[in-house]
């Protein structure tokens, strides 16, 4: 969503606030830059800046980066922070294009080979878990929701929330962004190729379907190789209500 990085946001931030407040003086954009941008970083007396005069995107990043209206300290699933999840990875940058653009071949090849490169695989191969522990981690949307009270990972583990876009078993009722997995391993088999398709598809969907909706679970460790396992089991154990 968020291009820029921090630094250049700043750099963004000073530039405008030459111009909403500064305009009237000829001064020299790169003369005039420095003492702006120590203004707008100095916490204590947020600088005055024209909301109307901006783009929402540069009003947006004005709020988070020089306002501090959001805690970028606050830890993601990535392992990483707030503020380096609002830095685009490579296959973000490819992906983000306007509404009713499509990826050029280029682009679809390079996520797909980033896709494809991410992934890890478990020592001794691709297994099957347990089912029931799968069947509670796809329809579990527990994990990383910031807000007033982010989730506390030490009390429950994060799910791989696969219900809210996929229609699963004929037992309960799921989403339908992506499309229904039920009778996933009834219908297909569960063939080595079948086994590591799939365990492609959790870990990084990339690989096969660049710029997807489908998050990346293994990719950014929302769910490790053990989850992984257990999910695969719920849609290809014949026992599993997927399957039924
Ligand atoms: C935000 C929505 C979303 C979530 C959450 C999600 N998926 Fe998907 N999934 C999709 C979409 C959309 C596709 C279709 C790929 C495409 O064309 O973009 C897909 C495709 C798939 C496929 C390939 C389907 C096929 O017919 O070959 C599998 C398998 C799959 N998802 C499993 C899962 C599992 C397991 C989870 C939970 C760990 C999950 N998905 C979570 C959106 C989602």
């Amino acid at each position: 969503m968020f291009n820029k990085t921090p630094i250049a946001a700043v750099a963004a931030a000073s530039l405008l606030l030459i111009a909403g407040g500064c305009s009237a003086t000829n001064a020299g954009k790169t003369e005039a830059a420095k003492p702006m941008a120590m203004a707008a970083a100095a916490p204590a007396a947020p600088a005055k800046v024209d909301y109307t005069k901006m783009s929402a995107k540069d009003l947006a990043e004005y709020l988070i980066f020089e306002a501090e209206g959001y805690d970028l300290k606050q830890a993601t699933q990535e392992g990483t922070s707030g503020r380096d999840r609002l830095v685009q990875d490579e296959i973000q940058k490819a992906c983000s294009l306007m509404k009713g653009q499509e990826v050029s071949d280029k682009d679809r090849e390079k996520v797909m080979a980033l896709a494809a490169a991410s992934i890890k695989y478990p020592e001794g191969g691709i297994k099957l878990g347990d089912w029931k522990k799968g069947r509670e981690l796809a329809w579990s949307g527990f994990g990383y929701r910031t807000a007033h009270n982010p989730d506390d990972h030490s009390k429950r583990e994060a799910g791989g929330n696969c219900y809210n876009c996929h229609q699963l078993a004929t037992d309960r009722t799921g989403g339908d962004i992506g499309p229904s997995l039920t009778g996933y391993g009834k219908n297909r088999g569960a063939s080595e190729d079948m086994l590591k398709y799939t365990y492609d598809v959790i870990y990084n969907p990339h690989t096969y379907f660049a710029c997807t909706n489908m998050p990346r679970m293994g990719a950014v460790g929302v769910l490790n190789h053990k989850q992984i396992a257990d999910i695969m089991a719920y849609l290809f154990d014949p026992a599993s209500p997927v399957n039924k």
